[in-house]
């Protein structure tokens, strides 16, 4: 396994799930789950070129992330993030490598494994009850479990929603809805690509504060793609950094904030500054022109 490099301690801060002391790559278990641990082991992705050369989508990848942990991956577009969320899923298998979870391999889809996209992708005929209960139905479980329906509903605060239809809610409760209905399968892990990219900044702010919400009661491993390293930093027990061609992985950041955040402190900007600049995105001034 390739050590992940650049771990950002931070002087006089405790260490988080995975700092120092815990093997490069893995982070002790968080928020007391104990299932929803994911090892990807060298794990490498290409694609046909309509050519008849290979575009090399990932090159090994080696990543483990612990049971209960909330992991970002953010880098340039065409690093590969959703194609590490899709081996993830299943949806796709490695060319090399593999990757388990609970040291199972995946080898497909698997309602234990959730996905929320950018795009909510609610069905606009049917309601939104129907919406969320359609994971159980599709599955055969809807009369024994037809509670869960108002109760995922509640969870994500869509509760006098239900008879709704999806062209009747606001950006934000259409992505509530589409949580629920990844989490009323009850996954282990919740895959989340750019799931708050379409949503004003405000809106962002406080579905970022919902999912964390969402993850303490449902004690569920989350990995989430981001552009947005304020929203990475508020997040995350660690941030992969991702570059491109091909894309892997460039550093591995444990985030050693407790929660609740605070976005104003010191510390949360450093941290935001670091990975800018590792990013490529610090910016660079000649000669100050004003003074604040
Ligand atoms: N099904 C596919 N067929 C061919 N090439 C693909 C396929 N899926 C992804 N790729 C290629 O793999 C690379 C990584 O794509 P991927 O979608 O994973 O990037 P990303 O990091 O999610 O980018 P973005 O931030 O723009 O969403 C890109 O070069 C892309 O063109
Ligand atoms: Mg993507």
């Amino acid at each position: 396994m390739r050590p992940a490099a650049g771990a950002l301690p931070s002087p006089g801060t405790p260490p988080p799930p995975g700092a120092p002391g815990a093997p490069a790559g893995t982070a002790a278990a968080a928020g007391g789950a104990t299932r929803g641990g994911i090892t990807i082991r060298d794990a490498s992705k290409s694609f046909p070129h309509p050519d008849g050369t290979e575009v090399p989508a990932l090159s090994g990848v080696d990543l483990a992330v612990s049971p209960g942990e909330f992991i970002t991956l953010i880098g340039p577009s065409g690093c590969g993030k959703s194609t590490l969320l899709r081996l993830i899923a299943g949806l796709d298998r490695a060319t090399t490598g593999g990757i388990l979870l609970d040291g199972r391999p995946i080898e497909g889809p698997d309602a234990e494994r959730g996905l929320v996209f950018q795009n909510p992708y609610l069905f606009p005929w049917l309601n939104i009850e129907d919406n969320v209960a359609f994971g159980l139905k599709a599955r055969g479980r809807f009369r024994e479990e037809r509670a869960l329906v108002p109760r995922y509903l509640e969870l994500v605060g869509l509760g006098r929603f239900g008879k709704v239809f999806p062209h009747h809610l606001s950006g934000g409760m259409a992505q509530r809805a589409s949580l629920a209905r990844a989490l009323i399968n009850r996954p282990l892990v919740l895959l989340l690509d750019e799931p708050l990219g379409a949503l004003d900044a405000f809106t962002r702010m406080n579905m970022q504060d919902e999912i964390l919400r969402i993850r303490e009661e449902e004690r569920i491993t989350m990995v989430m793609v981001t552009h947005d390293v304020d929203e990475a930093v508020y997040l995350s027990d660690r941030i992969v950094v991702m570059t491109a061609g091909p894309g892997r992985v460039e550093q591995v950041i444990p985030v050693p904030f407790a929660r609740p955040r605070a976005r104003n402190i010191p510390d949360f900007l450093r941290l935001r500054a670091r990975i800018l600049e590792i990013l490529n995105f610090a910016g660079r001034i000649e000669e100050p022109a004003y003074q604040i």
